[in-house]
């Protein structure tokens, strides 16, 4: 059975502060990993809700928390948090988490497109139901769009030659594939570029992940919602792993720390300690930031 190995969990529950009867929401709940145990934590009283918008996330770890009547696992966008709370009459959030991007249950899985070390359709899509591929992306945005797809979401250096790759091979034939795709990058990219430790395709493969997903605009809107709704004193943790997630949390943060609504409970976001990187690559470029609501 496939698992996810949850990144900086003890940080996890030392910031969240959590109160045994408090209500606590999980954005991103993956493999379950922090949740079942935020879940220990907390009294009859308490309440956890999860939210993924991968319902085969959803359905492959709900089973772990069978035993527990007081968590409510959701099937919804992370984005629409606001909506979430006022439907479930959530009157008092004592604490959200945010563990974001893919999870390793997605990542290995061989049909779904995240890998490039597995040949499959270039799908890409967290939730299913989503109108989205990133097949729909290569083969149909202007070459101008995929570049900026690749610097603004991966800081892709070779952006401008992988997307005119893109755009002269789907001339030729439709590129349906992880594997079609990787070819494009591999040839058009210099030689020294795909003999580095890091996959030549990593950045491309991210970048298209986001745009599918509509990654950075669900961030924005769940961390603007999150501050609004939680509790005078509550916290906002969020584990982010790469720049684009670091830049926008930092300054919707700043922002907000301006504007007296929240304070930053560290100055600097916090990073894995170095056995957990060890032990765990995928929390190698993990960082956390915590705020607390004013
Ligand atoms: C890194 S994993 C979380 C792993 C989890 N914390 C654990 O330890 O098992 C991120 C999860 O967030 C989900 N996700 C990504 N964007 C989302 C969104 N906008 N709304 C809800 N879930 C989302 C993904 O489907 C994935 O399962």
């Amino acid at each position: 059975m496939k698992t996810h190995i949850p990144v900086m969990l003890n940080e996890v529950l030392e910031y969240l502060n959590i109160k045994n009867n408090g209500i606590y929401i999980d954005c991103t709940f993956g493999g379950g990993g922090h949740s079942i145990e935020v879940i220990k934590k907390l009294s009859n009283k308490g309440k956890l809700f999860c939210l993924d918008l991968d319902i085969e996330a959803i359905e492959h770890s709900r089973v772990k928390f069978s035993k527990y009547k007081n968590v409510l696992i959701l099937n919804d966008n992370f984005a629409n948090i606001e909506n979430i709370a006022k439907k479930q009459k959530i009157r008092k959030i004592n604490g959200v988490l945010l563990d974001l991007g893919f999870s390793s249950l997605q990542i290995e899985d061989e049909n779904r497109g995240f890998s490039f070390n597995y040949n499959a359709p270039l799908d890409m899509r967290f939730n299913k139901n989503g109108i989205l591929t990133a097949e729909q992306i290569v083969n149909n945005n202007s070459e101008a769009e995929l570049e900026n797809i690749l610097k603004d979401y991966a800081d892709e250096q070779f952006a401008g030659s992988i997307a005119k790759g893109i755009c002269l091979s789907r001339k030729e034939k439709k590129i349906q594939t992880t594997k079609d795709l990787v070819e494009i990058i591999k040839k058009s990219v210099p030689k020294w570029y795909q003999h580095r430790r890091v996959h030549v395709a990593t950045k491309t493969f991210q970048a298209l992940r986001i745009a599918t997903n509509n990654e950075l605009e669900n961030i924005r809107k769940v961390i603007l919602s999150a501050m609004d709704i939680i509790s005078s004193k509550s916290r906002i943790v969020v584990i982010s792993f790469h720049s684009a997630e670091h830049r926008i949390l930092k300054n919707i943060f700043k922002d907000a720390e301006k504007g007296n609504l929240i304070k930053l409970i560290t100055k600097k976001p916090i990073f894995p300690k170095y056995e957990e990187i060890m032990h765990n690559s995928r929390a190698r470029s993990a960082q956390m930031r915590v705020v607390e609501k004013i």
